[in-house]
Formats: structure tokens, C-alpha cells, sequence
């Protein structure tokens, strides 16, 4: 296959960024699309040109660090698919491929295809996590927990994080994200002591952050690579209306304090 691509090429966070053609020759449908990308950059390099920057790691689907714009598609066409599992057998031959960086003011763009999304990291650290002392592993079946809760929680933890909801979203808005890291420790008897608590402080931090409001367009849901349901934003938005009332209830009485 031979491809034509428009790539955003930008070499930092306050350069002007402009999309530069290239062809790539020989394309194997077998390839990834990172594959596909490492061969380009095998040709800029040896031409003396600077490689098109872009994140990867794990390379099968787990680390949610491949992400960028293909067609306008968050991790491109294929659903429940990252960028770095999704193969040259989806384009054809001749086509034309735009690939961008994420687009939101949450995720500046650093360099190229690469954009910071420290801001996840800021909403993990607000609340995603549980207080207990870990010491050594317990036995499997010390706190057992039913079959749907601990489905639903593993449904919520297959979040890995790539932001691709918030590329996807008209608004920019953060809440898949935050509502799969809130409810994956909101299902698990481990996760309750702090549930509420949680809810509050990862949307606080949410917001501080730049992301848009959520409105239910649902396009976070169609680009999501691990499929998560909109039904957890549902359920955060639940937890956090429990956890402000009752916040009003205990600072109303104790007068406000605390
Ligand atoms: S909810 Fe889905 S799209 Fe959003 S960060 Fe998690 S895995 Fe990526
Ligand atoms: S490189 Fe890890 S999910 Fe794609």
C-alpha cells in the first residue's frame, strides 16, 4: 500500500504547529499504525529531517499512551481499538490520512503528535486510590466480594487512561475517565470508606483543570478503546450529589465548621 499522510508537526508547546505531507511507500496491511510510523521516521532520520514525535510504550492495547487523531477519529476507525493495535488492513491503498494530536486546552501540545495529559495524573493523585495499610498479601478470599460487583469494577478499571473521550468530546470534558477511576474503587468494599470523599475531591480537581462540562453527547463512549459506558459518569454524578448534600447536612451541623 502507498499512503499519503498530513501529520501536525509542531516542535514545542509554543511553536506554531502546521500539517507537513509525506508518503509512505510499501506499506504492509499487516503493519500497525505505529509500524507504519516507524518506518517513516526511519526515512526523515536517514534524510537528516527530525522523526514525527509520538507516544507509545506498551504497544498492545494496555498503556492508553498511543493516542492521536486519524481522519478525525480518536485512535482512528476502527472501534474498541487503540492506535497501536490498530492495523494498515483498515486504510487502503492511495488514501489520504490526517493525523493530529489530541485537541483540548486540558492537554497542551508538547511536540507533534505528543500532548500533556498530567492533568489525569492530578485527578488519580485528588482521589484515586484507597487509605489501607497494605502489609502482605491477604489470602484471595479473605473479603469476598460477588461476582457482579467485581465485573463491574474490572468493566470500570479497563480504563487505561489514553484520553481519548476527551479528544472526542465537543466540550473536552474529563468525565469518562474520572468516572471509570471513581467507580472502579466505588464498587469494591475496599473503595467504600473513602467513596464518597472520592467523588468530591476527583471532580473538584476535574474542574480545576480546564475540562469541559459534560452535556451527554456520548462520543466519549463511540471513541473509547476499552468501551467503558457512559453509565459510570451516571453513577459518579450520583456519588457526587450524595457527597455535597451531605457535606451541606454535616456542615450545617456543626455550624459550618470543618
Ligand atoms: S474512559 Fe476510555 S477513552 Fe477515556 S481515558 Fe479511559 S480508556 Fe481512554
Ligand atoms: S502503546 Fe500502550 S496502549 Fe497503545
Amino acid at each position: 500500500m502507498n499512503l499519503t499522510l498530513r501529520v501536525w508537526r509542531q516542535a514545542g508547546p509554543s511553536a506554531a504547529g502546521a500539517f507537513v505531507e509525506y508518503r509512505a511507500h510499501d506499506v504492509s496491511p499487516d503493519m500497525s499504525f505505529l509500524e507504519m510510523l516507524d518506518v517513516v521516521n526511519e526515512e526523515l532520520t536517514a534524510k537528516g529531517e527530525a522523526p514525527i514525535a509520538f507516544d507509545h510504550d506498551c504497544r498492545e492495547g494496555i498503556c492508553g499512551m498511543c493516542g492521536m487523531m486519524i481522519n478525525g477519529l480518536a485512535h482512528g476507525p476502527v472501534q474498541a481499538t487503540t492506535t497501536c493495535q490498530l492495523h494498515m488492513r483498515s486504510f487502503t491503498d492511495g488514501e489520504t490520512l490526517t493525523i493530529e494530536p489530541w485537541r483540548a486546552a486540558a492537554f497542551p501540545v508538547l511536540r507533534d503528535l505528543c500532548v500533556d495529559r498530567g492533568a489525569f495524573d492530578r485527578i488519580i493523585q485528588s482521589g484515586g486510590y484507597v487509605s489501607v495499610a497494605t502489609g502482605n498479601a491477604v489470602d484471595g478470599n479473605a473479603m469476598p466480594i460477588s461476582k457482579p460487583d467485581a465485573d463491574a469494577a474490572m468493566d470500570a478499571a479497563a480504563c487505561i487512561g489514553c484520553g481519548a473521550c476527551v479528544a472526542a468530546c465537543p466540550n473536552g470534558s474529563a468525565s469518562l475517565f474520572t468516572a471509570a477511576k471513581v467507580s472502579h474503587l466505588g464498587h469494591l468494599p475496599q473503595g467504600q470508606p473513602e467513596r464518597y470523599r472520592r467523588a468530591l475531591r476527583m471532580v473538584a480537581q476535574m474542574d480545576l483543570e480546564h475540562f469541559g462540562g459534560c452535556t451527554l453527547f456520548g462520543e466519549c463512549q463511540a471513541a473509547c478503546p476499552k468501551e467503558i459506558s457512559i453509565d459510570e459518569i451516571a453513577r459518579m454524578n450520583r456519588d457526587f450529589l450524595y457527597a455535597s448534600a451531605s457535606e451541606l447536612e454535616e456542615s450545617a451541623k456543626t455550624g459550618g465548621a470543618g
